[in-house]
């Protein structure tokens, strides 16, 4: 009896969160691209930062090759009034006219928020004011939210306490907050993504789509250098059946440009954020790009991988000590292959045809040279440079 009890109070449980948003599945349905403050301005970003990458995305390029949302970050929080209205701080004088400005721009404006009473750098956040904080967002004109769990964790450190015989709780909590987001972000009736910020806890993976989350992140920050990076973005793999169209796993933004990674890096973390669907938002100060930056975040047929509208993560293939083959399936049949070079050396490395199953390839493009590479007795061979990638696209 218990056991059916448990069984039926499961089966509720699944189906509350089903029907938690019939807005969600139906936005982005390939991973969503633009540029998020975070990474580069942190707590420094300003109105005039954020108009600038605006304009930025315009005039590089970057708007047309897909890059859309404009997402402020932490750091533009003000006060609540005594109606509960949340007001911004002094940086963001007025948020209605900047969500205009990116608009006027043939973009989508993001913001950012927590489920706790602050957020990560301590600024107010939604907790007992989700419907008030999803309305003002919608008369701002706001596309997108990532909602980071950040001072939840400690309400729910609580509520376990509280509830030690039940191990589930805090993780139920967790999951109750941001469907609450969801249904009052719904509510506004503006279609808004929502962006799960929770560093992958509980497996997010397995429940973000249900309780209407759009993507996920899978892991804690990313940093601007090799290690970190190559940490979060090949440790992504197996997580491949989880994302799809209009729900993907996000191994967090970009950090193209900053300056801290080599260019085989940069070419690496653009490479694999791609062949794992991820996300791609610029993470950089996109008024000062150099011409590589620009090629790199450019490349439209890279982009295409990550695009892709089959929407099909892709996963490791093979690993062989520091040298990981990746591949991701595409539309047609045809393949995105990675060669990766973890190493501290350049390295030879091979694919093998039989191994992607496409014996007799009509074309073989180096998607980094757009150059075409001819297999060999059935594989293809080529030195990989230390820490980096040859990317290929294979047609069958
Ligand atoms: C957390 C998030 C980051 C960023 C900061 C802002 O660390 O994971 O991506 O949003 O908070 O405070």
């Amino acid at each position: 009896m218990r056991r059916l009890i448990l069984a039926l109070l499961l089966a509720a449980t699944t189906l509350t969160h089903a029907q938690v948003s019939t807005i969600a599945p139906t936005l982005v349905p390939t991973p969503p691209m633009g540029w998020n403050s975070w990474n580069h301005f942190a707590d420094k970003v300003t109105e005039q930062d954020v108009k600038d990458a605006a304009d930025a995305l315009v005039s590089s390029g970057m708007r047309d090759a897909g890059y859309i949302y404009v997402n402020i970050d932490d750091t533009w929080e003000g006060k609540r009034d005594a109606n509960g209205v949340l007001h911004t701080n002094s940086k963001f004088p007025d948020m209605k006219a900047l969500g205009d400005y990116i608009h006027a721009r043939g973009l989508k404006f993001g913001i950012y928020s927590s489920p706790g009473t602050m957020t990560c750098a301590r600024f107010a956040a939604s907790y007992g004011f989700e419907q008030k904080d999803a309305d003002l967002y919608a008369s701002w004109g706001v596309d997108y939210l990532k909602y980071d769990l950040c001072s939840f964790e400690v309400l729910m450190a609580a509520g376990q306490i509280d509830h030690p015989n039940d191990p589930e709780y805090a993780n139920n909590m967790m999951k109750d907050a941001y469907a609450k987001m969801r249904r009052a972000l719904d509510k506004t009736g503006r279609p808004i993504v929502l962006s799960l910020c929770q560093y992958g806890r509980d497996d997010v993976w397995k429940w973000g789509a249900s309780v209407g989350g759009n993507l996920w992140r899978t892991t804690g920050d990313i940093f601007d250098n090799y290690d970190r990076m190559a940490k979060i973005g090949f440790g992504q793999a197996g997580l491949a059946p989880y994302a799809g169209p209009g729900h993907w796993n996000d191994p967090d933004m970009l950090e193209v440009g900053n300056g801290h990674m080599s260019h085989d890096e940069y070419l690496t973390h653009m490479s694999l954020w791609a062949i794992l669907a991820a996300p791609l938002l610029a993470g950089n100060d996109l008024s000062k790009m150099t011409p590589d930056t620009k090629s790199i975040l450019m490349n439209k047929a890279v982009i295409a991988v990550d695009q892709d509208p089959l929407g099909k993560q892709g996963d490791r293939l093979k690993q062989d000590g520091d040298l990981e083959t990746w591949t991701k399936p595409l539309t047609g049949g045809a393949i995105a292959v990675g060669l990766f070079n973890r190493g501290k050396t350049d390295a030879p490395m091979t694919l093998k045809l039989a191994d992607i199953h496409i014996s007799s390839p009509t074309k073989i493009t180096d998607l980094w040279t757009n150059k075409p590479v001819a297999p060999k007795d059935g594989q293809i061979t080529a030195t990989v440079p230390t820490h980096g990638v040859l990317l290929l696209r294979i047609e069958p």
